[in-house]
């Protein structure tokens, strides 16, 4: 690959952020990645100081939503060096995503340098407290402009990293939604592509206003299954045992879903990927089997889950999830090198 050309800001902003105090998703480092792609290849890796980018009105990302992304964070351990949570999951992810969405792949090596140098760049700013991380967001788009409607010929793809303070999981409670689906079969629920995101946002507002944290999306075709919480995968526990909905090309292919069934794994628990009904749920609640329920993500870590609100009443789920918050504890720990790595997750940035 090309080499990555580096232009550093000349005025750094890290004195003006209050680590103590940082507004989640507002705060952006002083430097982002970027690499252009045209006539069919990826050119001119660089990093630049953080800036805006020129947008023609007629970028087809705008109109068509070729746009795609990744969630991940950096953490620091204990010798203040910068580690990263399993990469090359979100480098193969994100061309999962590319190819659903009709756009280019991207060299993984271009996505594991890009990231290391900026991170290394960046490093001051992840924070040192813990439960903090720097959270870092690569994305790709089509930026060519032209109405017509078919794949764009040119990209963007960058990597921009903001630091996110400690996450005080409160205990959530989901609204099981019957009228909007989140992703069918056949459509693009697996990719972590933009547009899903906007489709989740009317029925996440609606459900906010009835006093819910997240929705609970079901199966586009029966509205029976139960597929993922909010922005998040989804895990039951019910007696001893974990079920997590199969993955089946509607539910997002989760890097956090993936580490905690390893977790539970092995930590002695039985995880079974499949199909799982709201009715169940249901049911192991009324005969006192369901004992948690959690959600998975990069940004929130595990969301414990209290409550599920169903057009027909409440399900009660747990007034604590001490298997969810042990595997939180630990998944936590070895992002920051305090326990032991034993899958090789971590990443260090050198
Ligand atoms: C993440 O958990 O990293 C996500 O991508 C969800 C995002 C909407 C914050």
């Amino acid at each position: 690959m090309e080499t990555i050309k580096i232009t550093k800001t000349k005025h750094s902003k890290l004195s003006e952020l209050d680590f103590d105090n940082i507004p989640l998703g507002k705060i952006f480092t002083d430097h982002m990645f970027i690499c252009d792609y045209e006539n069919r290849s990826w050119i001119n890796p660089r990093i630049v100081p953080m800036q805006n980018i020129a947008t023609h009105p007629a970028t087809m990302a705008l109109h068509y939503g070729q746009a795609i992304f990744e969630g991940m964070k950096a953490t620091l351990n204990a010798a203040g060096e910068p580690l990263l949570f399993r990469p090359e999951k979100n480098a193969a992810r994100l061309n999962t995503s590319a190819v659903r969405m009709g756009m280019p792949e991207l060299p993984e090596e271009i996505f594991a340098e890009g990231l290391k140098q900026l991170v290394s760049l960046d490093r001051e700013w992840i924070p040192k407290k813990k439960g903090s991380a720097m959270y870092l967001r690569p994305f790709m788009y089509a930026d060519e402009h032209f109405i017509g409607m078919r794949a764009a010929t040119t990209y963007k793809f960058i990597i921009i990293c903001s630091p996110a303070g400690p996450y005080f999981s409160e205990r959530i409670k989901l609204f099981a939604e019957k009228k909007y689906i989140r992703a069918a079969h056949g459509g693009t629920g697996e990719a972590k592509a933009a547009g899903n995101y906007a489709a989740a946002i009317l029925p996440t507002e609606k459900a906010k206003a009835k006093g819910y944290n997240q929705v609970l999306w079901l199966d586009a075709a029966e509205h029976k299954y139960i597929e993922e919480v909010g922005t998040m995968n989804i895990f039951f526990k019910i007696n001893g045992k974990f079920i997590t909905p199969k993955r089946d090309g509607s539910i997002l292919d989760g890097i956090t879903r993936m580490s905690v069934i390893d977790l539970l794994r092995h930590k002695g628990f039985e995880v079974t990927e499949r199909p799982i009904t709201l009715d169940e749920i249901k049911e192991a609640s009324e005969n006192g089997t369901l004992e948690e329920a959690f959600g998975t993500g990069t940004a929130v870590g595990i969301a414990y889950i209290q409550e599920i609100g169903t057009d027909e009443g409440t399900i009660h789920v747990s007034d604590d999830s001490p298997v969810a918050k042990e595997v939180n504890d630990t998944l936590n720990a070895i992002k920051i090198g305090e326990s032991e790595d034993v899958f090789g997750w971590m990443v260090p940035v050198s």
